[in-house]
């Protein structure tokens, strides 16, 4: 077998990868960084790598002996000013406090959940909204989100699916890097950005049977291949900091992880920030059982690269006894004070340690802010169904019901990690729907609870459907059904749900399923029988106005899927880009099934509709070669061939035929999110570099090999038009 020869592709990642985050090295802030380690005792150095949640008056003697080096959960101008003041004015070296929170989809302004606006396939959405909720953030005296979460996920039971961008890598990297753009903008020191901590570093979604926080066992193929590229990505983008994961990955704690934490990032990606732990994920190294004191556990984090203990207390109450025992040393110590010391120093905390109150109160939930969340919010959802049309409806409807628990509910449309997001910011979907057609018309009951109910109330809304002329049901999950520690075992809708849109359903009045969930939900009854299924996630404050404007055909949804929706969950681990096997999926018994659902998934990657139609034609692949390189360019014309301006997201996959080792059926490469006029035709022209189609092999090695590759252009991951290429190694 042979290899195309990979030496330059490679070279260059590394270049790219040196080049970004070179621009966190500055010979200047070096200098000022060495002359702080110089003075600092050892106390202070370990101060600089304890962080700790929350203020109380106790901790105040701790900054002002330099014994903290920076806060989670402080947030507001006047809070966050008035604890600098203490680490900059009375403390000994005056060094500045770092102030970190969970910014996952916005401060105070709640943009949809990451899984939601990941459907959006809209990197330069995804940016906008990320330097909004920096700007949120900044103003409000925060300077480090831990976000992106670009923790790829293959399991819809496990619930931190919600905060991150899905199944894919590819997609999960692109949105990845357009997120620390947004947060970090062109510079740190622009007192209005953030600096990103791309998370849970590694393989965090790929906890055996969905659970949280449970063991990860893969490959080192799936490693690099599947899990790693998002964060390779946000490092190559600049993103100054990482969060190091709770989970064990074959047998490691990744907070305890030499291999991926410096030999991997550091070693091979050149990664100049700092890492900081997840919570307490030090102390846990007990409970994992690879150390058995919390000096222990220290000492393993530190040597593998963890530089900051979040709320472990791990590295304060033990750091400086292992260095007098000389089990750590101190130069050890101080490398882990300049990582964080260079990130104060970009973020320009040494020369503006403070913010202006008032930014708090002219940037936080203007309305710029909030047109922006509308925005977001219409091109985060997805259209599963619309048979027979019938969405969108028409505004001269006489009579409309509005029913389900999520209907009228504030809170749950926020979705997990709402930061500052508050219920009274949030425009239900009745009253976005109130503020499209005459409130006589509409007829409202909740019908029943998410996670409960009773016959009574699912009879009040038979009564209410019966008599009118359509209705839209709101079911799903609430907010704390998914995130943190909310893994669940079943995907169905919880409680009275299902039978209450059987029993709507039954009326015979035509009906529109509006999901609100934080993961894929197995919902076959709904997917056959309801004409109509809007697929809106936890779309955040303007949730109600934009399901409104789909609901009236105000906007024309051109959301995809960036997750597999299986039938049932005995499918789940469901993917996309799964391998073929020996016996792939047929007629004949002995291939590779169940005996009771096939094998697809129910709503597949990729797939989404809209209210007008695409037509894809003219597929051309070219493979053109320079002396040092080979590209491929693949064209294809759409055509909006419906009567109404339109989104489509168009998709490319290929597959390498035959390598060394087996491939994936179909891999994403490339997307472009383009809107059409009705009759608009539109050339939409993608370049890849050979580099791009290599995988791991045998021996660990990223090679591309030489051979046929398949390619398919479309509207999702199983339709497209289809051609091929063949790269070869002369
Ligand atoms: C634990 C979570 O895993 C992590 O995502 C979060 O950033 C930290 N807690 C801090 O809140």
């Amino acid at each position: 077998m042979k290899f195309l020869k990979f030496t330059l592709p490679l070279f260059l990642i590394c270049t790219l990868t040196l080049t970004a985050q070179n621009s966190l090295i500055n010979p200047d802030i070096e200098n000022r960084i060495e002359s702080l380690v110089q003075q600092m005792t050892l106390d202070e150095k370990i101060g600089q790598l304890h962080q700790v949640s929350g203020y109380n008056e106790n901790l105040k003697q701790q900054i002002q002996q330099g014994k903290i080096g920076s806060f989670l959960n402080v947030k507001g101008a006047t809070a966050t000013n008035e604890i600098q003041r203490i680490a900059v004015e009375e403390s000994r070296l005056k060094i500045p406090l770092i102030f970190g929170l969970d910014v996952i989809h916005g401060y105070r302004t709640i943009f949809p959940i990451p899984l939601g606006e990941a459907s959006s396939w809209d990197p330069d959405l995804v940016e906008r909204t990320s330097a909004m909720a920096a700007r949120e953030a900044a103003a409000s005296g925060i300077h480090w989100t831990f976000a992106p979460m670009v923790d790829i996920a293959r399991d819809p039971r496990w619930g931190r699916i919600a905060e991150g961008h899905g199944e894919d890598p590819y997609l999960g990297s692109v949105l990845a890097a357009a997120k620390v753009r947004g947060f970090q903008g062109k510079s740190l020191n622009d007192p209005f950005t953030i600096v990103a901590c791309p998370k849970h570093y590694v393989a965090y979604g790929g906890a055996q049977a969905g659970r949280d926080y449970h063991a990860v066992d893969i490959s080192i193929n799936t490693l690099r291949e599947i899990y790693l590229p998002p964060f390779k990505v946000a490092v190559d983008a600049g993103a100054g900091t990482i969060m190091s994961a709770f989970n064990e990955l074959n047998g490691v704690p990744t907070s305890a992880n030499l291999f991926t934490l410096t030999q991997i990032l550091r070693n091979e990606w050149g990664f100049q920030g700092f890492v900081v732990s997840d919570w307490n994920s030090i102390g846990e190294l007990l409970n994992h059982g690879i150390a058995a004191t919390p000096a222990e556990a220290g000492i393993k984090a530190l040597l593998a690269g963890v530089d900051m203990d979040m709320m472990g207390f791990v590295y304060a109450n033990n750091l400086a006894d292992l260095e007098k025992q000389g089990i750590i040393s101190e130069k050890t110590i101080d490398e882990a004070v300049r990582r964080i010391l260079r990130i104060k120093f970009q973020l320009g905390l040494f020369e503006h340690p403070f913010i202006n109150p008032e930014f708090e109160k002219t940037t936080v939930l203007s309305k710029e802010n909030l047109a922006l969340a509308r925005e977001s919010a219409q091109k985060s959802i997805v259209l599963l169904k619309n048979d027979n049309q019938l969405l969108p409806l028409n505004k001269n409807i006489k009579s409309l019901a509005v029913i389900g628990p999520l209907a009228d509910n504030r809170h749950d449309q926020l979705g997990c990690w709402h930061c500052e997001g508050k219920d009274i910011d949030v425009v239900t979907v009745l009253e976005g729907i109130q503020s499209k057609i005459p409130t006589e018309k509409i007829r409202y009951t909740k019908g029943c609870e998410v996670q409960g109910g009773s016959e009574k109330e699912i009879l009040k809304a038979v009564e209410i459907a019966q008599n009118v002329e359509a209705a839209i049901l709101v079911v799903g999950e609430s907010a704390d059904m998914s995130g943190e520690a909310a893994s669940r075992s079943s995907l169905d809708l919880a409680g009275y749900q299902k039978k209450l849109v059987k029993a709507v359903y039954e009326t015979g009045t035509p009906t529109v399923v509006v999901l609100m969930n934080g993961r894929p939900l197995t919902i076959p009854w709904i997917a056959e029988k309801i004409p109509a299924i809007l697929e809106t996630w936890q779309l955040g404050v303007q949730s109600g106005n934009a399901i409104a404007d789909v609901i009236f055909g105000d906007y024309n949804p051109g959301g995809k899927l960036p997750v597999t929706f299986p039938r049932t969950v005995g499918q789940v681990p469901i993917f996309y880009n799964h391998k073929n096997t020996g016996r792939p999926s047929g007629s004949d018994k002995f291939t590779s099934k169940y005996l009771d659902v096939p094998v697809t998934p129910l709503f597949p990657f990729g797939y989404g509709l809209s209210y007008t139609k695409f037509k894809f034609s003219n597929l051309k692949v070219t493979v053109e070669k320079t002396d040092d390189m080979t590209k491929i360019f693949a064209g294809v014309e759409v055509q909006n061939i419906g009567d109404r301006i339109g989104d489509e997201i168009v998709q490319l996959y290929v597959q390498d035929v035959v390598a060394s080792t087996t491939r994936p059926v179909k891999e994403l490469k490339r997307f472009r999110r383009i809107s059409l006029e009705p009759n608009e035709k539109k050339k939409v022209e993608f370049q890849l570099n050979t580099n791009e189609l290599g995988f791991y092999n045998q021996n660990l090695e990223y090679v591309v090999e030489p051979g046929v590759f398949k390619i398919w252009v479309g509207p999702s991951s199983v339709q497209g038009l289809e051609g091929s290429f063949e790269l070869t190694d002369n």
